[in-house]
């Protein structure tokens, strides 16, 4: 894991302009952004997806996997901006430092998300990553899982219910649209940009996508709940007080962590019949329930 991500840590350095471009102080922002933090969950997932794509190892390109990185952590890195305005959660600190509206501006946070949503985009079309029409999929692939019916819909959704109690059902249609959609994108992906792979496994691959994406957000709520502000790089209890609806609140804590762990053992379940090529899916899996932070 530390290797893949000193490689996308690195690939995300090239493809973000350098801070002395025009306009600089958006270019400076994007960088504060995106560089130096993050768990880089959705690259490890991209990478993990390609390797477990591949029916003999060693021989996926690396590069093309960087570039499908780069492409879903920059979407992610625009959700946590905009997540972050005072208009949305209103979030002073992530990843351990000021949000961009803090260090910069608000104007300035709401054109880095932008900018970089559509450097998203550029890199998924920029190279050859897969056969032409593959790649066109890939491409409508990020878009459907960032868009209105994916991750901006579970935002909308996230923002309607601040107060209300949402049926289990509710919470579960939030959550895998504000945080499982780019993570079901992200295995989907990496698999698409190493190899083609016979339609069982595909769905197999989904289906562990689909669990963990929504345990993701189900740990999120955890550890908001649990953990401290210094472990987490970001305000701890910030849920509670802004009255939103979790599943910490919905099922209680130790409800909550049982569901994740269920998640869990459907997310290892669905790996099955790959075998040996789904070991690092199964390890990012262990990681999103596990987490400390
Ligand atoms: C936080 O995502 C926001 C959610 C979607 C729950 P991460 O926990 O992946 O944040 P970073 O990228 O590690 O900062
Ligand atoms: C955010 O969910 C999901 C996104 C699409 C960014 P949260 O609002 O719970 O994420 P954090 O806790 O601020 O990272
Ligand atoms: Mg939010
Ligand atoms: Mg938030
Ligand atoms: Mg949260």
């Amino acid at each position: 894991m530390g290797r893949v991500q000193a490689r996308v840590e690195a690939a995300l350095e090239r493809v973000l302009p350098k801070a002395d471009i025009v306009p600089a102080r958006l270019h400076s922002a994007m960088r504060y952004a995106v560089l130096g933090g993050g768990k880089r969950v959705r690259p490890l997932l991209v990478h993990a997806a390609g390797e477990a794509a591949l029916a003999q190892p060693g021989q996926v390109s690396l590069a093309r996997l960087d570039a499908v990185s780069c492409a879903v952590e920059l979407m992610h890195a625009y959700s946590l901006v905009h997540d972050d305005l005072p208009c949305m959660d209103d979030d002073v600190l992530r990843r351990g430092k000021p949000t961009v509206h803090v260090e910069y501006d608000e104007p300035t946070a709401m054109l880095v998300g932008d900018a970089l949503q559509a450097a998203a985009f550029h890199i998924l079309a920029e190279e050859r990553l897969a056969e032409p029409a593959d790649q066109l999929e890939m491409v409508r692939t990020l878009a459907a899982a960032a868009g209105s019916r994916g991750m901006v819909g579970g935002q909308a959704i996230d923002l309607a219910s601040v107060g209300r109690t949402l049926s289990l059902p509710e919470l579960e249609l939030m959550h895998i649209h504000k945080t499982g959609a780019l993570i079901r994108a992200s295995v989907a992906l990496g698999a698409r940009a190493a190899a083609p792979m016979p339609e069982a496994e595909l769905a197999g691959l989904d289906r562990y996508a689909r669990a963990i994406g929504l345990a993701f957000q189900v740990v999120d709520d955890i550890l908001d709940a649990e953990s401290t502000t210094a472990t987490l790089g970001k305000t701890a209890g910030k849920d509670a007080a802004d009255n939103k609806p979790t599943y910490v609140k919905a099922l209680g804590r130790s409800d909550a962590k049982k569901l994740a762990e269920e998640l869990r053992a459907e997310a290892h379940a669905a790996l099955a019949p790959l075998g040996e090529r789904g070991v690092r899916l199964i390890e990012l899996a262990d990681f999103i329930v596990l987490r400390k932070f």
